[in-house]
């Protein structure tokens, strides 16, 4: 996906930013443009780095091209990550099983996402970074969501956040859009409603599948930037993306989605058990991770770590 704002017809280049961006950052152009006009401001020879933002993911829906999204909970993976070019980085409420050991989604805090959130963000120079809003974080009202929404831009330095449900939260959508909140909208199987959806199921199946086009028509209506759809058959998650204007994303949801989402854990092998269906591995980082612990413990028992080589 190109992030060239010199690409982007629709609106006027990215300028240097007028009032300052805080201490310089090797390798970053302090504006975070990709402009070839704009990289006066550069603070080394490095080729400038452009920020992701919510426009590029739609010019890549205008155009027919797919971005990536992954999770990230800490600085390590967000650096890596957005140095191999992946366009969005998700700080997903999904850090309640995958980082602080609960089985589900459900616990996890504000208070607890809020500092992960900060570190992604911190660590990303160029990707979009997205945070989720947690369980009871914004269903009360549009208030309560708009105010948790400040907390995430603010405190956890987000760039755009992600709320779970339907069309029943179009309005709140319409709130902090207008309060300046990037909103991605997620329907289909919604993590945070799996006691009332009956445990993990796929949603849109058959006659289901025109409740999936009208939340996402409402939802866009609304304001949300993108869609995202999770555990939807292929052709409903199609069907919706034909829908709306807005760039879609999806999670076992085929392949006409604009954007793909995987949990990071899950795509680098670092998680064990089974996986769901909609997961492709690309590493085994579980398995090479347990022999480094292993040989360094063998090392340490057997008196061959520290050796001369690493001792004063
Ligand atoms: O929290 C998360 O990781 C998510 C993805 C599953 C989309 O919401």
């Amino acid at each position: 996906m190109a992030t060239s704002n010199s690409s982007d017809s629709s609106m006027s280049a990215e300028v240097p930013a007028p009032y300052g961006t805080g201490p310089s950052r090797p390798g970053v152009t302090p504006s975070a443009t990709t402009s070839q006009s704009d990289t006066t401001s550069q603070t080394d020879s490095k080729k400038p780095v452009g920020r992701v933002r919510t426009h590029h993911l739609q010019q890549a829906k205008t155009k027919g091209e797919h971005f990536a999204m992954l999770t990230a909970y800490e600085q390590y993976t967000a650096e890596i990550f957005d140095e191999a070019g992946i366009e969005v980085l998700l700080v997903g409420d999904s850090a309640s099983n995958n980082v602080f050991g609960n089985e589900t989604s459900l616990p996890v805090t504000v208070d607890e996402l809020l500092p992960l959130c900060r570190a992604v963000a911190r660590s990303a120079k160029r990707a979009l970074v997205v945070a989720d809003l947690p369980f009871g974080s914004y269903e009360v009202s549009a208030e309560q969501a708009v105010a948790t929404g400040v907390r995430f831009l603010k405190e956890g330095l987000a760039h755009a956040v992600k709320i779970e449900g339907g069309r029943f939260y179009a309005d709140t959508v319409r709130a902090m859009v207008q309060a300046g909140i990037p909103v991605m909208a997620h329907i289909g199987f919604t993590p945070q409603s799996e006691h009332s959806l009956g445990g993990y199921r796929v949603q849109g199946r058959g006659d289901d599948a025109q409740r999936l086009i009208d939340d996402a028509v409402a939802l866009a209506d609304a304001g949300a930037f993108s869609v995202l759809m999770e555990m939807v058959p292929a052709a409903t998650a199609a069907a919706v993306d034909a829908a709306i204007a807005v760039p879609t994303v999806g999670i076992g949801a085929g392949n006409a989605t604009t954007g793909q989402v995987l949990v990071w854990q899950d795509m680098a092998g670092l998680r064990g058990g089974k996986m769901a269906k909609f997961v492709k591995q690309y590493a085994d980082l579980r398995t090479s991770l347990s022999s480094a612990a292993k040989a360094y413990g063998d090392d340490v028992r057997t008196g061959q770590f520290p050796g001369p080589e690493h001792s004063f």
